[in-house]
């Protein structure tokens, strides 16, 4: 049975127990109240569960082909303190790639792990390329002592790694791979998801890229991933640890249902969704100065996730910024805009009217443009973090803040991918980047909310720890 029809029909007793709303609507909108209930009897528990998520569950397992996967009511977020807290003990020692999302910095700061960055590369779209094989070799060779390698693929963007071929050098070495398929929920439907490619834990966003709603994600032991019987009971005993101890069900059949969706029909609709694609494909090939990646200008990178329409304004006299403010003036709203690009996503909730909508507004924008060669950052700021123990912050002017200690997170969002953490000292990189990224009105956050005038930043009297 599936879970909506048992919430649906099945909750016929009185409600002594939580939620305070006692599934009553008493504002009388369209929040269902009536389906919101947490583990009562009969409606199983998802850290130790024996009934109708039990089976929803090995449903999930099927539908990903990998040993176990399991339901995250807290998000991708959740999922990737559980992959790390499932390979590594405070102070160890994990290789991250420089582009991860800020979960993954959050949490290496909390374990207080010994971080090694895999540094990206960024192509002339300004667009962060694949983890490059043979710096990742030289890395890991040099840092054999790491418990595990994070990377994330495919980014917000779209760019998928070689999985397959890290995940067997890292095995040969004895250590395990982590993938943040956030944004890459739908990829086993293409045959290009890192659980089937032999990542040991891989962790997807429902929400992002599938029908299921905010906060939903779900992490997976691959069938290929080392120790895996002992691996899973870890990941399991984590899940537990990162996710509420009240689950929403509502979440639960959110979930549920997606899944029975996608087992029924997802290849099918897919395939709608990727001839959908080519008629925006053959819509845009007029357009003169906007380069959509992956449609009319080459993705050069090792694989691409063509459900991503990104929109590059690197040759005209735009930024992305402002292009997805005259798309706004379309009736269209893009996931992100950023300093030359902007991105779109679709899924396969989209029909050909959404596609064919956006591809005549990007026709009419683009007649109206000319033709500029910008100057791309061609890199991510190098991040240097000094282990630091000090008592006091301050503020400071960032046209000030050469050489000095950052004492905050300081991150476009989105995509959420940190240009400054704590400990990071302040370089000339870092101090231009951030500049232009102002300059065009890009959405900066830090942790203290002082961006817009100032960076935070550690006070003289601090200590350098080993
Ligand atoms: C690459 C990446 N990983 C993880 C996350 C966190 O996902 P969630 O919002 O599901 O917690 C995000 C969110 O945007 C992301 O972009």
């Amino acid at each position: 049975m599936r879970l909506f029809t048992k919430l649906k029909n099945g909750l016929k007793r009185l409600p002594l127990h939580m939620p305070g709303h006692k599934r009553k609507n008493i504002f009388n909108n369209t929040l269902p109240y009536d389906i919101d209930v947490t583990e009562i009897d009969d409606f199983d528990n998802l850290y130790n569960p024996s009934g109708i998520l039990k089976q929803s569950l090995e449903n999930l397992t099927k539908l990903y082909n990998s040993h176990q996967s399991f339901y995250l009511v807290n998000g991708s977020t959740s999922g990737i303190f559980v992959a790390i807290k499932s390979f590594c003990d405070v102070g160890d020692k994990i290789i991250i790639a420089r582009n991860s999302h800020k979960a993954v910095f959050n949490f290496a700061e909390i374990l207080k792990l010994d971080v090694v960055f895999l540094d990206c590369e960024i192509d002339d779209f300004g667009i962060v390329k694949e983890i490059n094989l043979d710096n990742l070799k030289k890395i890991v060779l040099q840092n054999l002592d790491a418990k595990c390698v994070v990377i994330n693929s495919p980014t917000y963007d779209g760019v998928i790694s070689n999985v397959g071929e890290i995940a067997d050098f890292l095995h040969k070495n004895k250590i395990p791979l982590i993938v943040d398929e956030a944004h890459g929920s739908h990829l086993f439907l293409d045959n290009k998801d890192a659980v089937n490619l032999g990542a040991d834990v891989v962790i997807n966003s429902m929400h992002k890229t599938l029908p299921s709603l905010t906060q939903t994600a779900v992490i997976h032991v691959s069938k290929n991933a080392l120790n895996k019987e002992i691996l899973s009971r870890k990941v399991a005993k984590y899940v537990s640890v990162f996710c509420s101890s009240s689950p929403s069900y509502i979440l639960l059949c959110s979930l549920d249902e997606c899944v029975s969706y996608l087992q029924r029909k997802g290849e099918k609709d897919y395939q709608k969704l990727k001839q959908n694609l080519d008629l925006f494909k053959k819509r845009i090939l007029s357009l003169r100065f906007l380069k959509v990646i992956g449609y009319n200008e080459n993705a050069d990178f090792y694989d691409f996730d063509n459900t991503k329409i990104v929109i590059s304004t690197a040759k005209t006299s735009i930024s992305g910024i402002k292009l997805s403010k005259l798309l706004r003036s379309y009736n269209i709203e893009c996931e992100m805009s950023s300093l030359y690009s902007v991105l779109c996503l679709t899924s396969i909730c989209d029909d050909k009217k959404t596609l064919l909508d956006l591809a005549d507004a990007l026709i009419k924008i683009d007649s109206k443009l000319k033709i500029k060669d910008n100057v791309i950052i061609n890199s991510l700021p190098r991040l240097n973090i000094k282990k630091v123990v000090y008592k006091e912050i301050k503020s400071c002017d960032l046209s000030n803040s050469f050489g000095k200690v950052c004492a905050e997170y300081v991150y476009a969002y989105p995509p959420g991918i940190p240009i400054l953490v704590p400990g990071s000292v302040i370089n000339n990189d870092i101090i231009n980047c951030l500049s232009l990224l102002k300059r065009n009105h890009v959405n900066l956050v830090s942790t203290n909310g002082l961006i817009d005038k100032n960076l935070v930043v550690v006070g003289t009297n601090y200590l350098t720890k080993n």
